[in-house]
């Protein structure tokens, strides 16, 4: 394990324009995922010690958010004041996994899984952060999970933060607008460690700090949607496990051949990517960032940047989409395309009236495979070739009204999207990619944040009102896929209607 020990810290900045971002719309598919494989890529195609994962979090999956000792996280809180998701939906109940971890386990082994990528409730564990004590059923339902796990043979692989965090540490300080909340997060890595460490070899410190500061504090759509001064984290190693940082990657590409927008598409990446993955690899933050922030982005002491020099064994990669750059320093750009925290980069999907991609149901997520190759190269080129995770790769259909479950669980364009982005990944891991998993985001439909239960990425449906979890024929192809059954995953695809499983979805034909 590389992370130094103690106490310091990895200064995130977070600048604050009061903008959102703005994306063009376009009718002409690109088209690149709709063509089936002749070959499709096999689980033979990555080496035998090679992860493959689902990935759920804590807030989207749980429910139970007042059982047991939880407190009320700032999601919770956000969501019952302000209202989130399609008629206020919230995360109260979500998946009911809090219940039904058992049968989700179970769902994971008939499914093949190697690993199960998760995330700590930080209300359910430490109800009052570091200003009260350690809640000991909160650490018997992760240690239940983490034990079933490791029985089964499925590798846990523990985000510590995704997204909520107790709703006190909002109302005393203001959270990560003040650096008390390092104290804060390395009580609660400590408690994950020295509670969960002799089992789990894989932790994710914190998932995405450059989507939560453009999402929470630039744009105010997540919790505790106002702005301010930097905020902090810091993790203290005990067990010999592996830490690592999930940064939302997508992949940027210029808009025209211009040299304007070939330089905007690269400052896209090192604003998005380097912003995240250079303190703690080289200690500081990007040259370039330093260019167009001045003095406003802050310096880091002597001491700061050693500690936070290599403190991480390997990168987690969120990769869900590519876009086009177009450059605004020098043309005239949407009104909010015009914001430093993003390089003074435009963003679309589009070029001369197509897209880069078929759309899916979020307004920046296109279907492009070639993409994963593109960001894991741009990562490998970065940062040496350091050890790389896939942690979150999926898709979700644009249609999300009225939808029979019928039509959701055939989803034929999800078995699509997967196997052209692994076939995407084998490709640069051919070319000496040094990437060691990939997690399917996600293990079931779920909470989606302030969009609420309608966006759907799950391998497995989930009844709203019995939460019977339904395999989709996706799920079913995860299983083939992961088995190397290559006969079946063709087959697979010539599949219709898929059987309903009501009650035991989790158990699968074998
Ligand atoms: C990522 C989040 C994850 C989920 C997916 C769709 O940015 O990490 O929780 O919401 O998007």
């Amino acid at each position: 394990m590389v992370l130094k020990s103690s106490s310091t810290i990895h200064l995130l900045f977070v600048f604050i324009f009061a903008c959102s971002s703005k994306i063009l719309g376009a009718s002409i598919n690109g088209g690149e995922s709709t063509v089936k494989q002749e070959n499709p890529v096999k689980r033979s195609d990555f080496p035998s010690g090679f992860l493959f994962g689902a990935a759920t979090s804590a807030y989207q999956v749980e429910g139970a958010y007042l059982e047991d000792g939880k407190s009320l996280s700032n999601w919770d809180v956000f969501c019952h004041s302000k209202g989130c998701g399609e008629n206020g939906e919230n995360g109260d109940v979500a998946d009911n996994h809090y219940y039904m971890f058992m049968n989700d386990i179970e769902m994971m082994h008939s499914l093949g899984l190697e690993a199960y990528r998760f995330s700590i409730s930080w209300s359910r564990i430490l109800p009052r952060g570091r200003f009260g004590e350690v809640n000991p059923l909160g650490i018997m339902f992760y240690n239940r999970i983490i034990d079933n796990l490791v029985l089964k043979g499925i590798e846990p692989f523990v985000t510590i933060h995704h997204e909520d965090f107790p709703q006190e540490l909002e109302e005393k300080y203001g959270s990560w607008l003040d650096p008390q909340m390092q104290d804060d997060f390395v009580h609660f890595a400590d408690t994950c460690f020295k509670s969960f460490g002799d089992r789990v070899k894989y932790w994710i410190t914190i998932n995405e700090p450059n989507l939560v500061t453009e999402m929470g504090y630039e744009r105010g759509v997540y919790p505790p949607n106002h702005c301010s001064q930097p905020f902090d984290f810091v993790v203290q190693p005990k067990q010999g496990g592996l830490i690592g940082l999930a940064a939302n990657c997508f992949m940027y590409e210029p808009l025209t051949d211009s040299d304007s927008d070939h330089k905007a598409a690269e400052r896209a990446l090192i604003f998005n990517i380097g912003w995240s993955l250079d303190p703690p690899i080289y200690g500081d933050y990007p040259q370039e960032m330093r260019d167009y922030h001045g003095s406003d982005l802050p310096r880091f002491s002597p001491e700061e940047k050693d500690l936070m020099k290599n403190s991480i064994d390997f990168i987690g990669i969120n990769h869900y989409s590519a876009v086009y750059a177009k450059d605004c320093t020098n043309s005239s750009c949407s009104e909010t395309a015009n914001r430093a925290i993003k390089g003074f980069v435009d963003i679309t999907g589009e070029r001369d009236g197509v897209l880069i991609g078929e759309p899916t149901s979020m307004p920046i997520f296109f279907v492009v495979p070639r993409g994963l190759e593109e960001i894991v190269n741009y990562i490998k080129d970065r940062y040496n070739n350091r050890p790389m995770f896939i942690t979150e790769n999926g898709y979700s259909s644009p249609k999300v009204q009225d939808v029979e479950v019928e039509e959701i669980v055939n989803d034929v364009k999800r078995i699509e999207f997967h196997q052209t982005y692994l076939a995407s990944l084998a490709k640069a891991m051919r070319n000496g990619a040094d990437v060691r998993g990939y997690f399917v985001w996600s293990l079931m439909d779920n909470y989606e944040w302030a969009l609420g239960y309608k966006v759907r990425f799950g391998l497995h449906y989930v009844d709203r009102k019995t939460f019977d979890r339904i395999p989709k024929l996706s799920a079913r192809w995860y299983q083939d896929f992961l088995k190397n059954n290559s006969q079946a995953q063709a087959d697979l695809l010539g599949i219709t209607t898929p059987k309903l499983v009501h009650k035991q979805a989790y158990l699968y034909d074998v």
